[in-house]
């Protein structure tokens, strides 16, 4: 299928890496659905359909967004909402802890569960999820919350990969590199241009034979 006949939608779009995503998809021809929860300025001047309103904590999401999403079928949607609020042992509140799972691990669901009935033969779906949520990857510790509200979206995302194997659909758990955000006081390696062009390659290549793969932007295959 042809970039300029695809229906992509992006959910977590308004800035950073979810931006730069609609603004690539578009460049490419695709046919965008940018999701947030208000639009800022930026996104607004991209050329794509937009649904603001939707908070990916809200239980409520699938009337939302099914009743608004001019689209039949999705031929990849990427689940890019997160959130980081640095935490360390001892001193870890349970509340964020709860919100980052919340936002993190459940927001990824309820989307996959609001849109499945859009998600057919050849659909592919991508979850924003992060290194740091690596097991074995993990050597320094820190950001309790984040990690393991990672850690169970990883796990999520696999169990996903192969209950929608049956009906066609690809699952990739994306890492977008450490990446110069709101999210990350603006340090990092990359920017989000650079983290969203790799991620779109790996989400061109993702298939039912890879499904299931956690995966860097720069196409290195990550330990669980
Ligand atoms: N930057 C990095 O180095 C890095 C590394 C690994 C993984 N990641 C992951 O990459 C993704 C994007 O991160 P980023 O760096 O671009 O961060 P960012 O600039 O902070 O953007 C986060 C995005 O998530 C949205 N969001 C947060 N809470 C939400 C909610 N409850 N409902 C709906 N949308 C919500 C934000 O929308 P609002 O504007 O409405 O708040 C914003 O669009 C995240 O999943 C993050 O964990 C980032």
């Amino acid at each position: 299928m042809s970039e300029t006949s695809k229906n992509v939608v992006i959910i977590g779009a308004n800035r950073g890496i979810g931006l730069e995503f609609v603004k690539q998809y578009t460049e490419n021809g695709a046919k965008v659905t940018a999701v947030c929860r208000k639009a800022s300025d930026a996104l607004k001047a991209l050329d794509c359909a937009l649904i603001e309103g939707v908070d990916v904590t809200d239980n409520d999401l699938q009337s939302r967004l099914i009743s608004q999403l001019a689209v039949d079928k999705i031929d990849t949607l990427i689940h890019n909402s997160g959130i980081l609020k640095g935490d360390s042992f001892p001193d870890i509140d349970v509340e964020n802890m709860k919100h980052h799972f919340d936002v993190n691990t459940l927001g990824p669901l309820r989307t996959i569960m609001a849109l499945k009935s859009k998600l057919r033969e050849g659909s592919k779906v991508g979850i924003v999820s992060s290194r740091v949520g690596s097991i074995e990857d993990n050597s320094s510790s820190h950001n309790y919350a984040y990690r393991v509200s990672k850690t169970a979206v990883n796990m999520l995302g696999k169990c996903l990969s192969i209950d929608l194997k049956d009906n066609g659909v690809a699952v990739a758990l994306l890492h977008p590199g450490y990446v110069r955000t709101e999210m990350t006081g603006n340090n990092g390696h990359i920017e989000a241009d650079e983290a969203a062009r790799g991620l779109i390659a790996q989400m061109n290549e993702l298939s039912l034979n890879s499904t299931g793969i956690f995966v860097h932007s720069s196409g290195e295959l990550l330990p669980w």
